[in-house]
This record gives structure tokens, sequence and C-alpha cells, in this order.
């Protein structure tokens, strides 16, 4: 396939989902919706993009692409919006003219795959495929109205004859055209409609009277083509695309007990053989081992997870964590932390900025902020890393093999030594040496045990 250059159409108001911010950057599973445009042209291995938006789109564009993985994406401001068809009037004064095709897409398009895309682009042969969709009406959609089996003209829902309204074959806002051509047509828009608008459709009519040829290319389902123009809209097409991301991971091999409360985003790595059990969020690019079991009621974000891992009711960001770890219920892991093999969190562990060696326990109502933690130690249930002195964070230092009483107080910055023991309630302001034991308000060393 020769380069390929693609449009996006995304510098539209949106002013049906009644927002502040513009409707593409609406996020459906964890991305913006124009994110999936750009991934399935990728996927549908279209060399250039060019995103027509308006200013607070344009400024979000390059992270958009980068992450979608497309590595040759530009941005043309249009400003005001006069409609679709103006939308491409300024992009292509910023494209270079070139012969052969060019796609035009709507930016509102999440569901759109790249084997659809490819079909389109290998169907034209003339001045532009068309792809087209059966959908149930009512609908607010452009009607391909046709003459026999051609395609004849789009009419807007809102300039629409009650004959025409009641066509069910919608324009999906994936266009293939012959560059030559729709430079040509486009030159000749008018915006005498409903809306007071240049529609893009309107060049349909113009390349059929010029006597040119306008393939259809029939979607396979209307929800493939699904535009986003309201927030119920949103949510049904959310639904769809979770559903299909966790179809990707159960023929992996990924057991999901229940899809339809299981929130996974694009780009996630879950082994085979790992259990997803319900209300359960897994986001921003986490990985989980195989035969690890999480959730319920979870949330993983940028989470590395090993193998045999089990995780429920718990929350984990931005933090890794060893095979055979248990955390929960009720946990929550930060801030870079990481818990290395076997590390066993209970009810109520909060973890944040800290390293657990391998075994280490904390099975009941503690606070670990700060700290590095030896292998095997005991953390006893109330122990508080008082790592804030109002200004200022400190560090905890524990040795392995360490015993932490219960309600300990560990006021930062605190070192113990391996194989040390704080007793229950103390209040540890001063190191403690490998091997020492202390107790008390502000603790004290205890008398040497009597053997
Ligand atoms: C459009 C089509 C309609 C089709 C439907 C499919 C037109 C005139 N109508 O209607 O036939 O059935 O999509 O979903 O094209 N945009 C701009 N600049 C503008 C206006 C819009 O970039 O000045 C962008 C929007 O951000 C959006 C896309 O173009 O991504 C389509 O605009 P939208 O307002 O959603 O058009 P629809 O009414 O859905
Ligand atoms: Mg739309």
């Amino acid at each position: 396939m020769s380069r390929i250059r693609a449009v996006i159409l995304a510098a539209g108001k949106g002013t049906r989902m009644k927002s502040a911010r513009p409707k593409v950057l609406h996020e459906l599973c964890g991305r913006p919706m124009v994110w999936y445009v750009v991934r399935a042209l990728r996927d549908a291995g279209v060399a250039e993009v060019l995103i027509v938006a308006n200013r607070e789109v344009a400024e979000r564009v390059p992270v958009i692409a980068g992450d979608a993985g497309h590595d040759a994406v530009d941005v043309v401001i249009q400003e005001p919006q006069l409609g679709t068809g103006h939308a491409v009037q300024i992009a292509l004064a910023k494209l270079a003219p070139r012969s052969g095709t060019l796609l035009i897409l709507n930016a509102d398009l999440p569901l759109i795959e790249a084997a659809l895309i490819q079909r389109a682009i290998e169907a034209r042969n003339g001045a532009l495929a068309l792809v087209t969709a059966t959908m149930p009406l009512p609908s607010s959609l452009g009607r391909i109205v046709r003459r026999g089996e051609r395609v004849a003209k789009i009419v807007e829902a809102r300039d629409a004859s009650a004959d025409e309204l009641a066509l069910d074959e919608m324009n999906a806002g994936l266009y293939v055209y012959d560059e030559a051509k729709l430079r040509s047509a486009i030159a000749e828009l008018g915006n005498d409609n409903a809306q007071g608008e240049y529609y893009l459709t309107d060049t349909v009519d113009r390349l059929v009277r010029d006597g040119e040829r306008v393939v259809p290319v029939l979607a396979d389902s209307f929800l493939s083509v699904m535009g986003i123009n309201d927030r119920s809209e949103l949510a049904t097409a959310a639904a769809l695309l979770n559903r299909r991301i966790c179809e990707h991971h159960m023929c992996n091999g990924v057991t999901i007990a229940d899809p339809s409360t299981t929130y996974l985003e694009p780009d996630l790595e879950i082994a085979a053989d790992v259990t997803i059990l319900p209300n359960t969020t897994i986001g921003r690019r986490s990985k989980i081992g195989a035969h690890s079991e999480i959730g319920p009621n979870s949330r993983l974000l940028a989470a590395e997870i090993g193998e045999h891992v089990v995780l429920m009711d718990s929350i984990v960001s931005d933090s890794t964590l060893g095979d055979f770890v248990h955390v929960g219920p009720w946990a929550h892991v930060r801030g870079g932390s990481i818990l290395d093999t076997g590390v066993h969190l209970g009810d109520y562990v909060e973890v944040k900025a800290s390293h657990l060696g391998a075994g280490v326990n904390a099975r009941h109502l503690a606070y670990l902020g700060d700290a590095t933690i030896g292998e095997r130690t005991n953390i006893g249930a109330g122990t508080v890393t008082c790592n804030y002195d109002g200004k200022e964070k400190h560090r905890t230092k524990i040795g392995k093999d360490a015993f932490i009483g219960t309600n300990s107080s560990l006021v930062a910055p605190l070192e113990i030594g391996d194989g040390a023991l704080t007793g229950a309630g103390s209040v540890v302001i001063r190191d403690v040496p490998p091997g020492g034991r202390v107790a008390g308000n502000p603790a004290k060393p205890l008398p040497e045990k009597e053997s």
C-alpha cells in the first residue's frame, strides 16, 4: 500500500454533550474518543494522519498520538467551526496536493476497526468509497439516498423530507476519496441548509451529478460505526468497547467472571490463567502475571503484578508486586511501592512509596509510608510510620526479621536494626540497634531477658 493519508475531523463543539470539555476528549475505557480513531488508522497501516482540531483538542494531540502509537500525526486548527465540509477545506489547505487516496473520518467513531478502514480503502474504484450501515430508526444521522442500487446523495436528518427520514441506511462518517476529485468538489460547497453549515456530505451529490463513481461499503454492524453525539451514546459505546477488550483477554485465556462489571482499558498485559472477579477496574498499562486472582472490588492502575498473586477488595497504583503476594481485603498500595515475593498485606493496610522485602507481614491496620522493610519482618496491627513532621517527609528503615509490636508509632527519620523488637504501644523516637528490644513512650531499651 502506498503511503495513505487520513484526515480526522475533531474540531466540532459537540454541543449535544453539554460539556465544557470538547466531545472528542471525552473518555471511554480510559482513553479519549479520538484516541481510538488514531489507533484504528495505525492498525490499518495508514501512514500519515492530520487532525482538524479546535485549540483545546490541538494541545492534547501529541500526547494522544504518542499513546496510540502513531508517529506521524499532525494537527491543524479550525476556527471558527463552520461544519464538516469547512473542516475538510482547512485540512486540504494544509496538505500539499497528491494524487490518489485520501481518507476522511469523523473523530466520534471510537468503535471503528482497522479491518473496515482497509475494506473501504480497497473498495474505492472512482471518486469515493463511502461507508454506510443499516440503523434503527428514528435517528438523527445522515441518510443515504439511493437511486436504484446507486448512491445518489446524503441528506442530513434536519434537512430530510418525511420519505427520506424513513430511510434506514446511514452515513457512517468514513470516506475514502480520490484526492483530486475531493478538491474540486469541495470548492463548490454552500451552506444553504438547516444548520447554516458547510457539509462534507454535500460532495456526494456533487460528484454523482458530475458522473463520478461513488461506491457504498456496507458495514456489518451499525454498532461498529456508531457516532457518539451525546452522553447516552457515550455510555453505550463504552460498554461495547469494554466488552471487546474483555473478549480479547478471554480469548487469550483470562477468566473474567463478569465482563459487565469488569472495566478494562486498552494495552493491558494479562497472562493466561489470570482470574478477574467482579467490580474490578484495570488500567494505565497494568501488567498481571499468570495464575493471579484480582478482585472482587479492586482497582489496578499502572500496576505490575507478579504470578500467583491474590488481591481482593483493594487498590494498587504505580506499584510493583512480586510473585505470591497477598493484598487485601481493603488495602491500598501506591506511590511507587515495591512488594517482594510473598509479602502479605491484610485488612486496612496502606503502603506508600515503600519497599517491603520478601515475606514481610502486615496483616491488619497499618500505615507504612516512605519505609524500607527487610525480609520476614512482622508489622503488628496498628503500626504507623510517622513520616511527616508537619513540614517534611522522612524515611523509616527497618531491618530483616524484626518484630514491630502492636500499635507501634515509628517516628521518622528512624532506623530499626535486623532482628529488633518494639513492644506493644511503643512510641519509637530513637534508632534501635540490631537485636535491640525497646518499649514504652518514648520507647526505651527493655531489661535483658532472663534465661
Ligand atoms: C455527521 C454527518 C452525518 C453522519 C454522521 C455519522 C455531516 C454534515 N454529517 O453528522 O451524515 O451520519 O456524522 O456519525 O458531516 N467537526 C469538525 N468541524 C466542524 C464540525 C464538525 O471538525 O466544523 C467534526 C466533529 O468534531 C466530529 C465530526 O466532524 O468529529 C462530525 O461532526 P458531528 O457534529 O458529530 O456530525 P453529525 O451530526 O454526527
Ligand atoms: Mg457525530
